[in-house]
């Protein structure tokens, strides 16, 4: 028998720039042969205003360097929602890596089309891979998660950036939105917390959200129209190896 497949309202977000941003798909679908798969939590696009607010917040603190001077790297970066988000900032880039190739594909038609109406943002790039594999830009990098993965896969990312952020104090600050796996990083040697609460969507994201969630099979996420978010700084002290 046919396996039923859920249907999900397209984003506002997307009517407004003909992208395909939307949907919900849960990280057991979400197979690659990778041996991080089976801690994949499940592609979704961030809420637009939750996005900016969070970025908005980060800039408040504020970074020790001129927003122009960071590359934002979406960890997980799925259809590429939060990167064409990013694009709105004034930053030096955005790169995103994802591991799923169909998402890959999608978001790499996203950002064709955006660079298209918006000729004059930051430049746009997309890796496809593992993001614990990752080769970060040189110069100041602000690393944002929408939740991609458990606790098992952040460590592995957290040695990554040790290994190339040791000699780069202050260089590397990290947005994480649903914070599920935040036990892997407080406490960490050379990982500073600098901010952490809940940060709001706007009403119409939120009633958007509860569209998407109602629409699931099996009803397996929920929506609060907020998320538990939290800002770190690696001050580049490597940890003993954990
Ligand atoms: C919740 S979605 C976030 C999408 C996007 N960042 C946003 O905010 O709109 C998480 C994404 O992380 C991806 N992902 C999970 N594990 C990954 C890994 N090890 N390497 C790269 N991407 C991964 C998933 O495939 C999914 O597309």
């Amino acid at each position: 028998m046919a396996k039923k497949k859920a249907r999900f309202p397209r984003h506002p977000f997307d009517v407004e720039h003909g992208t395909d941003t939307g949907g919900l798909t849960p990280g057991v679908e979400l197979k690659t042969g990778h041996e991080n798969d089976r801690h994949n939590t499940a592609y979704y696009g961030i809420a637009p205003s939750l996005f900016r607010r969070f970025v908005t917040q980060w800039r408040k603190l504020p970074p020790p360097h001129r927003l122009s001077s960071y590359s934002f790297i979406d960890i997980g970066a799925g259809k590429g929602r939060a990167m064409l988000l990013a694009s709105e900032f004034n930053f030096r880039e955005v790169v995103g890596v994802e591991l799923h190739p169909e998402l890959a594909r999608r978001c790499r038609r996203n950002l064709r089309l955006w660079q298209a109406a918006h000729p004059d943002t930051a430049p746009l790039r997309l890796v496809e891979g593992d993001a614990t594999e990752l080769v970060f830009p040189p110069g100041p990098c602000l690393v944002y998660m929408f939740n991609p993965f458990g606790a098992p896969v952040v460590r592995r990312l957290l040695r990554t950036i040790e290994a190339q952020f040791a000699d780069r104090k202050g260089d590397l600050d990290i947005l994480y939105v649903n914070h599920e796996s935040e036990a892997a990083i407080k406490g960490r040697a050379g990982f500073k917390q600098l901010w952490r609460g809940p940060v709001a969507m706007s009403s119409l994201d939120a009633i958007v959200d509860l569209q998407i969630i109602n629409s699931q099979l099996d009803g397996e996420y929920g929506s609060t129209g907020d998320e538990a978010c939290s800002i770190y700084r690696y001050n580049g002290v490597k940890s003993s190896s954990r």
